[in-house]
């Protein structure tokens, strides 16, 4: 369990990882710390731990067992990107920690914000995806991701099996659901939909009916079901109907990075793996190896997810001078894009992750504490 009841600091666990993840932690970290000194939040204390496919180079384990001790006791985990896609088990598979984490400190529900940033780049012509605004809730500690390393593997047949369970999907889904409501109360529209294959899978079935039973205790909720398929298609065609979607865990991975792309790319999509006792906060790309080094990596994302770990610590240990900080931290990174002219290298335009941070930094000193 996170110990902060028994100290006067909170304790972040820092796994910068692989690649670009060092490369956009740094700027995440010292935005993240200007903020609360701004709102009068309180210190964080950074422990830095050793884990990703550089470490399994060198120690033989992609994360040891006193890092992940140290990761679980922490008040939170702030996450950069691992794997190399060179780097790989006996078995052929890449070393992942991220999901080693998610699965065993049950971070069961992943959190993918999709937010247009009004002045960035999106790719939709219609006016109406600029202003996007919904969330996506991958389930992470079942599904098709239970059968990692434990897939049967013969020279003519493989076989990878997804598991779900009923306590996994009523925790989900009343995460969901709550999330749905929240929403409400700021002004979306209530409406949570549950993203599947129940035509054609039992599983999917099952999975849909444990939703709608769970709904009923939401009556303010509009509780929908969609197949997974149509959503890919409308979150091309009308991504704008959307504002809870709650899915499983391959869909999930699937779909969160189609929303990555409505926002423009991976470099500005921040996430969230939320459990009942911990959260490790993500951007959603990876340690991107084919700009590594070049100052090129797009920072929004870790910024943005250093703004989602603020205002879930504000919530769960009850510090408004957090959630402010988390609010003054994503204002900024809307401020530095609201002219129109900063163009991240990934989104076609020659601004690297110095230029972006400056950016930030300078609306960060500019904007009034209150919106
Ligand atoms: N959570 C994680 O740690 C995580 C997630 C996905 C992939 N990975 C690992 O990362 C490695 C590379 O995977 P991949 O290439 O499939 O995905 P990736 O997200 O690393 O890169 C995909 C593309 O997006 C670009 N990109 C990603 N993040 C960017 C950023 N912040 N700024 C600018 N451009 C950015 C990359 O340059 C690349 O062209 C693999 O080893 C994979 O296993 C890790």
């Amino acid at each position: 369990m996170p110990n902060s009841a028994h100290k006067n600091s909170i304790s972040i666990a820092v796994m910068p990882g692989d690649g670009i993840g060092p490369e956009v932690m740094k700027p995440a970290i010292a935005l993240m710390d200007r903020a609360l000194e701004r709102t009068g939040g309180p210190k964080l204390s950074y422990e830095e731990l050793d884990a990703g496919a550089e470490c399994y180079r060198r120690t033989g384990t992609p994360m040891s067992e006193e890092v992940f001790e140290k990761a679980a006791a922490a008040d939170a985990i702030l996450f950069g990107a691992m794997g190399l896609p060179d780097v790989r088990r006996p078995d052929g598979i890449e070393i992942a920690p991220q999901l080693d984490l998610r699965f065993r400190l049950e971070l069961f529900a992943g959190v993918r914000p999709v937010r247009t940033i009004p002045g960035a780049p999106t790719p939709l012509a219609d006016p109406r995806a600029k202003n996007l605004d919904f969330v996506l809730i991958r389930e992470s500690t079942e599904g098709l991701f239970t059968s990692r390393g434990k897939g049967e593997v013969t020279p003519d047949y493989v076989r990878e099996t997804w598991e779900i369970t009923r306590a996994g999907s009523e925790r989900l889904f009343d995460f969901a659901l709550q999330l749905g409501r929240r929403r409400k109360a700021k002004g979306s529209p209530g409406s949570v939909a549950c993203v599947d294959k129940s035509g054609v899978f039992r599983a999917f079935a099952f999975f849909r009916q444990i939703f709608f039973e769970r709904a009923k205790a939401f009556p303010d909720i509009d509780a929908r079901a969609f197949n997974v398929d149509a959503t890919a298609l409308d979150l091309i065609r009308r991504p704008w109907i959307f504002d809870v979607l709650v899915t499983e865990n391959q869909f999930g991975d699937i779909l969160s990075d189609a929303g990555a792309a409505l926002m423009g790319g991976m470099g500005m999509a921040p996430s969230a793996d939320i459990g009942l006792t911990h959260g490790l906060f993500q951007p959603c790309h990876g340690t991107a190896p084919d700009i590594v080094g070049m100052g090129k990596a797009n920072p929004t994302a870790m910024i943005l997810s250093a703004a989602m770990m603020l205002d879930w610590l504000g919530e769960t240990k009850q510090l408004p001078s957090c959630g402010a900080a988390a609010d003054l931290l994503q204002r900024a990174v809307d401020a530095a894009f609201a002219p129109g002219d900063l163009r991240p290298f990934e989104l076609g335009g020659e601004a690297g992750t110095q230029a972006i941070t400056d950016r930030v930094a300078t609306q960060l000193e500019a904007l009034p504490l209150e919106a």
